[in-house]
């Protein structure tokens, strides 16, 4: 049979939720045949990795997951649990594989992707980074589909999806990760006031665990139940007369079948809400020579300008000093308060003293 290869697992995970580039937005077709500018271990002209190379595996079951549980609990899916062999950048090169040592001191508060990473979506696939569905069901006024392409050539609209956006060579968003996520499930009522997070990432600053991370926030729109403030599942494929969204472009039907098929409870009422959901990053590792250089951080509007709750050099010098310089300016007025008092005391006394 032969062992699997880069088009093998690509063939599903280039491609989830519908097209190239989705999902993830370091997955995706252009690293079928990728060079050595877009990724140093799959580059053909390199060391032609293939999926499998880091990803070992027993018995089929693959290492390197995020999530700690399969999304559908009851189908007991491919990866049950965490593997234990769980892959790292660390597991070939180390924590600290630099000669610069101040480079190596970075490894426990940043993950080696921050920084080998500075773009997603390099390889000039589109990666989809907004998708409406509330607007999904138009049709134009001869009743055909309606397919509108944004000036640079991808999907905006489309009757089956909604609106969307796409964009490529994006710079990554950050956060505190230490490689554990929280999925909401369909169980999880949740504050429909504001964009919903799919998942929630753990880790912060004070967790020796955690690092600074780099993620695809993916942002969309989606159907809920507005009554029990729970996501709900559409029905998409199907015939007519199935209820399915993508027959019938009837969200309430759509809505009321898919609920019954998972055998789960909903209000009958449906709404639409914001969501927003972390994607990690770790493919499409640049060239060294392409690496974060320490300003890129280590300044005010920097990549970790949002990223609070420690002191990092360079960005919050700027408050640092401006305090310094005030208590160093409260100081000496100080200084030059009490010298005077001190001055006009002893004058004071001088001339008791003289008139004595
Ligand atoms: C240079 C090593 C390397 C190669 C080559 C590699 N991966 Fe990964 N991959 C990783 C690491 C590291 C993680 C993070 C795993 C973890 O934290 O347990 C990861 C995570 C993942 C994830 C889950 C996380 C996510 O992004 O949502 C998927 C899916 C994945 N890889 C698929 C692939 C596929 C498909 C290929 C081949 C096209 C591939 N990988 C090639 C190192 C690699
Ligand atoms: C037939 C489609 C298909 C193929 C082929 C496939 N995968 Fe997957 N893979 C999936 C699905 C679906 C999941 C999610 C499974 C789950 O949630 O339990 C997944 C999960 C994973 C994960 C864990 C992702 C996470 O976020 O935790 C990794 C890593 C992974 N696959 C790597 C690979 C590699 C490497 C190959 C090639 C050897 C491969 N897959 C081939 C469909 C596929
Ligand atoms: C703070 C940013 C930063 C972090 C974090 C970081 N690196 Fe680097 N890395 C660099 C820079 C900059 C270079 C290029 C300069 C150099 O070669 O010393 C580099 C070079 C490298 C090289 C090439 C070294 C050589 O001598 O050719 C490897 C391999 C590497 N990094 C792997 C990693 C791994 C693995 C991690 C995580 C354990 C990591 N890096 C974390 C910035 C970083
Ligand atoms: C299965 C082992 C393995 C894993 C896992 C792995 N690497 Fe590498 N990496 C290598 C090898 C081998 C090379 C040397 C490639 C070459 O000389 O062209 C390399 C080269 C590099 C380089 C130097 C590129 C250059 O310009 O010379 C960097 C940076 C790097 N890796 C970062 C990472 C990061 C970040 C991760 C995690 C996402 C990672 N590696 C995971 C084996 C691995
Ligand atoms: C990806 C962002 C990032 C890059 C790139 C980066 N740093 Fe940092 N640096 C940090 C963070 C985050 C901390 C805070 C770590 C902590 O509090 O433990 C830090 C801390 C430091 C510190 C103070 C703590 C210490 O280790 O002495 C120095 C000095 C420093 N960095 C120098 C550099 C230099 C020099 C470079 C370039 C070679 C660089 N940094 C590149 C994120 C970065």
């Amino acid at each position: 049979m032969g062992l699997p290869s880069r088009k093998n697992c690509g063939a599903c995970h280039f491609y989830g939720g519908g097209t190239d580039g989705v999902k993830h937005g370091d997955l995706d077709s252009s690293l079928f045949s990728p060079n050595k500018k877009l990724d140093v271990h799959m580059a053909v002209n390199g060391p032609n990795f293939s999926c499998t190379a880091c990803h070992t595996n027993v018995n089929h079951h693959m290492a390197g997951r995020y999530s700690s549980d399969p999304a559908p609990v009851i189908h007991k899916l491919a990866m049950p649990k965490d593997y234990g062999n769980r892959i790292s950048c660390e597991s070939c090169h180390s924590s600290s594989p630099h000669k610069d040592s101040k480079l190596n001191d970075h490894t426990d508060k940043v993950a080696c992707q921050t920084c080998h990473i500075p773009r997603y979506a390099r390889g000039g696939v589109y990666t989809k980074m907004w998708w409406d569905w509330s607007t999904a069901g138009r049709f134009d006024e001869n009743g055909k589909m309606i397919v509108k392409r944004a000036a640079n050539g991808t999907i905006a609209y489309h009757t089956k999806k909604g609106d969307m956006r796409w964009a490529k060579d994006v710079k990554p968003d950050y956060a505190w990760y230490n490689g554990k996520m929280d999925y909401l499930s369909l169980a999880d009522s949740f504050d429909d006031s504001k964009p919903v997070s799919l998942n929630r990432l753990e880790g912060s600053y004070d967790d020796p665990k955690a690092r600074i991370f780099p993620f695809k926030i993916y942002l969309g729109k989606q159907v809920y139940d507005p009554a029990r403030k729970t996501l709900v599942i559409p029905k998409l494929f199907g015939k007519k007369g199935s209820g399915a969204y993508w027959a019938e472009y009837d969200w309430n039907k759509a809505v009321a079948a898919g609920m019954r098929e998972a055998g789960e409870p909903y209000s009958g009422k449906i709404g639409f809400v914001e969501t927003k959901m972390f994607w990690p990053i770790t493919h499409m590792v640049a060239p060294k020579e392409e690496s974060l250089t320490c300003d890129e951080c280590h300044s005010r509007n920097g990549r970790l300008a949002a990223l609070a709750g420690f002191y990092l050099p360079g960005r919050d010098k700027s408050d640092w000093l401006d305090t310094l310089g005030w208590i160093m300016i409260l100081l000496t007025l100080a200084g030059t308060i009490i010298h005077a008092a001190i001055r006009m005391a002893s004058r004071n006394k001088q001339k008791k003293e003289q008139i004595k």
